[in-house]
């Protein structure tokens, strides 16, 4: 055996994975993945924009870029955030190889082994494999259908965290996004500490209705003292994942140790594709596209919680999500959510079981469904297959 580091020891293949490697059938209908589909991408405006390049602009897609970013996007993306009224001027933008290399980075500036990092219950995936790659003691706090639940939260604080990680908007896996009041009820509380906090956006852009924008302003913007929040987002879910590309804005102190974390990492991120994110983003062309996803979304999204009013149990719930990918239904009492989907993996459907997203893995008799990569027909179908099976559970319980 080589002596794998302390870090790489502890990485284990779960047992969901092993059951989710059974999941490849080619007729598989998957409300697994967190990711576009593949039908959506804009792939004329990725045609237009790569037949037009200067030869300036190609030449520069090829070579390295400053490691904090290729100047044209930055430039660009600055304007954009500004528009949308984040405090830009404050603050130094980095772009980064997705936004999971923000959240790489930043708990890097923070995180050593058996430090304590706060983040809701549940969580990102992707988020707690990185606090646990970098040995933190990730510690889960619950969220309501307001946002984290303020009464664990203080508590909490007497464990001296070295960062608190938050998905205000659109939350993965959760559905929800912060009230309001409960965005400034966290403020008010972090505010009178200096605990660092890493504020997720990666779902920000994709809200269903655009009138209600404002109530889903972002911490960093919300915030008096908004120097303690790295506010992170992402091109995966506005363009496509496949170009890695994302940013965080973050203040200047922040900011030197977290570019010389990205020049040790990478160097730089794809330059190529910071080229083309550029022209996306400088010609409008992705307002364009992000106005028209979304509504996209938000018609998979209907459709799902239609086909579940047809076919699962009512004592299935779940609180209907005003943006991003995901729908977070709660188990009839008493279900094994690995059971269902082990049964429902049978009649050719997948999803999420709750303990993927609980820090410590343990069941909370939830599951994930993302509408974002399914079209209707199969919704209808697939929907159809896990309701049958939670019928078909709940009569063998009883
Ligand atoms: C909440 C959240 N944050 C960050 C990411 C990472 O996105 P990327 O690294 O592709 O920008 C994802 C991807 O699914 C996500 O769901």
């Amino acid at each position: 055996m080589y002596p794998f580091s302390e870090a790489v020891e502890g990485l284990r293949s779960s047992a969901i994975r092993d059951l989710m490697n059974l999941a490849t059938r080619p007729d598989m209908i998957s409300f697994a993945g967190g990711m576009p589909d593949n039908e959506l991408f804009p792939l004329k405006d990725v045609q237009e924009i790569v037949a037009g390049l200067s030869i300036g602009e190609q030449q520069a897609a090829l070579q390295y870029a400053p490691t904090t970013g290729y100047p044209p996007l930055l430039q660009a993306l600055e304007q954009w955030l500004k528009s949308k009224g984040l405090p830009v001027e404050s603050n130094r933008l980095i772009i980064t190889t997705g936004s999971l290399q923000g959240i790489n980075i930043f708990t890097k500036l923070f995180i050593n082994p058996h430090d304590v990092v706060l983040t809701e219950n549940p969580s990102f995936i992707g988020a707690l494999s990185v606090f646990n790659s970098y040995l933190g003691d990730v510690r889960g706090i619950p969220m309501d259908e307001e946002g984290i639940d303020m009464a664990k939260l203080k508590p909490a604080l007497s464990l001296n965290p070295k960062l608190i990680y938050v998905m205000p908007t659109f939350h993965n896996p959760a559905g929800i996004s912060y009230s309001m009041e409960r965005r400034h009820q966290f403020l008010e509380v972090i505010n009178q500490t200096s605990i660092p906090i890493l504020e997720d956006d990666a779902y920000g852009d994709l809200t269903f209705n655009t009138d209600e924008a404002s109530l889903h302003t972002p911490l960093k913007t919300l915030s008096g003292k908004e120097q303690q929040i790295c506010y992170t987002g992402s091109f995966s879910k506005i363009f496509g994942p496949g170009i890695r590309l994302g940013w965080m804005l973050l203040s200047d102190d922040f900011y030197r140790k977290a570019e010389m974390c990205k020049q040790a990492l990478d160097a730089c991120s794809p330059t190529f594709t910071q080229v083309l994110a550029h022209r996306f983003l400088a010609s409008g062309k992705l307002d364009q596209y992000v106005t028209w996803v979304r509504t996209i979304y938000k018609q998979r999204c209907d459709y799902m919680i239609s086909a579940i009013t047809r076919y699962f149990p009512e004592e299935a719930t779940f609180i209907r999500p005003k943006g991003g990918f995901y729908l977070w239904v709660k188990l009839p009492k008493g279900m094994d959510e690995k059971e269902l989907l082990k049964e429902t993996i049978t009649d050719g459907a997948v999803f999420v079981i709750g303990s993927t997203f609980d820090p410590s893995g343990a069941p909370n008799g939830h599951i994930r469904l993302s509408f974002s990569n399914t079209s209707e027909e199969k919704i209808e179908r697939g929907i159809r297959i896990i309701g049958d099976r939670m019928k078909q559970m709940m009569t063998r319980q009883a």
